[in-house]
């Protein structure tokens, strides 16, 4: 089946060649075509150009996208939407005075999500995540990774790695799933974090690796959660089953974590709202790209990844949304990349970058999701009537999406 959608008003983010990352101030440029087509055959992209180089073209499926933008679905490489119920009440307990460190020490954050997930049945779980799924597709969310670490056993990390099996199976859009193994110290190993990361090591590692359920490894490195010396233990294990870190890092405080990430080939570094210049010179002549996460600054009033000094050095940026409970309890694409440009002073241009073929980087697919490329995925936003894609960002908190096209179909 064919699809041409016409008079795009603009059509956004076309890369003639294959780009598979945007760094430094070729960020700045987002690649468009003003009165453009775009022709889908099946689930790709397999033509574009001016409206008048359209004359002759037939397809099965017409679409008038007049005065309308068009450009590729967003790629948000970092999310924990697999998780039970939500921590409403420690919204409200931070709204009265208690830090999300203190909400940590007293036993509640992660811990209380766990157990919440280890008591809920794989099903029940299964459908939770399900509609948070959808949610984002609606929002506009074509390309996704989603992390485990709500278990903190090894048979409930194992139910979170299926669930997101599951959802990779039943939905159309890229979903890549991350074991985070080590996420926070589990009430039974409270003083015995060593004996955790050997579970971690001996067990969880080789079980999900036998089983093929996981892409990436991942780890909470931060003061009180995992230090250097047991992240690196994991992630020396983990490079033994192949498996790639993309890590959460320098969130609340920064000591060497993004050396660290760079020192085994990650993919990403993620959070970053604590940054040094070792960790700016750590991520030079690295192929790690940096992520941001502006919607957790947001909800928890922490800074903001400083998103300048690194586009400015050079380096390439990924936004994400970090959907989880505890410090993001939001999937919105939009806002991310609305809020990267009030709160981060990054341009249009950038954060479009960052969230679109970025974003497929930092989930090792942009070779396939993330432009306007022929031979590219079909995956797709076509806005409503908007005056030009500064209006996306700049009129934060709407809904500017009209549809979504994923693998050549509307959703
Ligand atoms: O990326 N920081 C670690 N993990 C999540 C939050 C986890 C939680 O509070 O449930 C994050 O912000
Ligand atoms: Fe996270």
């Amino acid at each position: 089946m064919t699809t041409l959608i016409t008079n795009i008003k603009e059509l956004i983010q076309v890369r003639e060649t294959n780009h598979t990352l945007v760094s430094g101030q070729d960020m700045k440029v987002l690649p468009t075509i003003k009165n453009a087509f775009l022709l889908i055959d099946h689930d790709t992209i397999v033509d574009y150009g001016k409206m008048s180089d359209s004359v002759g073209l037939k397809a099965d499926n017409i679409i008038d996208a007049n005065n309308k933008l068009v450009l590729p679905t967003w790629c948000d490489s970092h999310t924990h939407i697999v998780y039970a119920g939500n921590r409403e009440q420690e919204f409200v307990d931070r709204i009265n005075g208690l830090s999300y460190e203190d909400i940590a020490n007293r036993g509640g954050g992660i811990l209380n999500s766990a157990e919440k997930l280890q008591n809920t049945s794989e099903d029940d779980l299964y459908e939770q995540s399900a509609e948070r799924l959808q949610s984002v597709i609606n929002l506009g969310t074509g390309a996704i990774e989603i992390k485990s670490g709500y278990g903190l056993t090894v048979a409930a990390e194992l139910k979170m790695l299926r669930i997101i099996k599951r959802l990779k199976k039943n939905f159309p859009i890229k979903v890549k799933g991350t074991l985070l193994a080590a996420h926070a110290v589990p009430k039974d190993f409270k003083n015995n974090k060593e004996a955790f990361v050997d579970l971690v090591i001996n067990e969880l590692i080789p079980e999900v690796s036998k089983l093929q359920l996981a892409n990436y490894i991942d780890v909470f490195c931060e003061k009180g959660y995992f230090d250097l010396k047991d992240t690196e233990r994991i992630l020396e294990c983990a490079s033994q089953f192949g498996l790639v870190p993309k890590i959460h890092v320098n969130q609340f405080n920064a000591f060497g974590g993004v050396a660290l990430g760079v020192k085994f080939g990650a993919l990403s570094v993620d959070h970053l709202e604590e940054l040094n210049n070792e960790d700016i010179e750590a991520l030079k002549n690295s192929r790690t790209i940096p992520v941001a996460l502006p919607s957790c600054s947001y909800f928890l009033s922490i800074p903001y990844t400083p998103a300048r000094r690194l586009i400015d050095a050079g380096l390439p940026l990924a936004l994400a949304t970090d959907y989880n409970p505890g410090s993001t309890p939001s999937g919105n694409m939009n806002f991310v990349i609305s809020t990267a440009c009030i709160k981060m002073k990054m341009t249009p241009e950038e954060a479009i970058n960052a969230a679109t073929i970025n974003g497929a980087y930092a989930m090792g697919i942009s070779n396939m999701y993330g432009s306007i490329t022929k031979g590219k995925k079909a995956n797709v936003i076509i806005t409503k009537p908007v005056p030009s894609y500064n209006y996306l960002p700049y009129a934060f908190g709407d809904n500017h999406i009209d549809s979504v096209i994923i693998n050549g179909q509307v959703q």
